[in-house]
């Protein structure tokens, strides 16, 4: 009988327990101007990665790496990218709003037409101009047949 009621009462205080841990469980980011502050882990992660995968840097191109504590400070705005990365993110939402008439297009789920990716595509930092056309075979002034195209070797750095 005495058992039961041990049992009954860890039970109960398990259940109470988990329940107080949940409530107090959603993530608190702790220096957020620009993204929802109910935002969950889930979102987070979701933006984050495609912060870094439009750009194709890393995390620690925008944040702060603390050499002492041999870690990642995310709330940190040591790095001066997480600040341009904040004006992006206001520069984004507005093409979206103004100019492209989303609704909302500060909200997680907003269906955007313009995202970092549209202008990154994988790079830091986007070319303005398009590459200069190759050559036309045959036209005046062109390389010979078989000849490499001018610019050719200009990826080897
Ligand atoms: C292009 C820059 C950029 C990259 C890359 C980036 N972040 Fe962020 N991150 C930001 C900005 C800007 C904020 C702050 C947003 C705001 O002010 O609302 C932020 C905020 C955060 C926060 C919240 C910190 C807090 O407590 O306020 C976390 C966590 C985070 N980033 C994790 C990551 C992770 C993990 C990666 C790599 C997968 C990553 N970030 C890559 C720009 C970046
Ligand atoms: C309309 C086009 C456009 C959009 C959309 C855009 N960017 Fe940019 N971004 C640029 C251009 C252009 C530069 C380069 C400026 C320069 O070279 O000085 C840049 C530069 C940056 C830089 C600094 C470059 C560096 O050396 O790290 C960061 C960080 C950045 N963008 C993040 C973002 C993020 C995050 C988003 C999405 C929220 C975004 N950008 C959306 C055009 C855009």
């Amino acid at each position: 009988m005495k058992k039961t009621f041990i049992v009954i009462l860890c039970f109960i205080s398990v259940v109470s327990m988990s329940f107080i841990f949940t409530k107090a469980d959603p993530p608190k980011y702790k220096n957020l101007k620009i993204l929802p502050k109910d935002i969950n882990k889930e979102q987070m992660d979701s933006v984050m990665r495609q912060f870094a995968g439009s750009l194709g840097v890393k995390c620690n191109h925008c944040h702060y790496y603390n050499q002492e504590q041999k870690s990642m400070d995310f709330a940190s705005d040591a790095v001066k990218e997480k600040d341009i990365a904040r004006n992006m993110m206001k520069l984004t939402a507005k093409i979206n709003s103004k100019y492209f008439d989303v609704e909302h297009s500060k909200d997680l789920g907003a269906k955007l037409e313009v995202g970092c990716f549209t202008c990154h595509h994988g790079t830091k930092n986007p070319e303005t101009k398009a590459p200069p056309p190759p050559p036309r075979q045959g036209a005046p002034g062109a390389a010979p047949q078989g000849a490499r195209p001018a610019g050719a070797d200009s990826t080897k750095h």
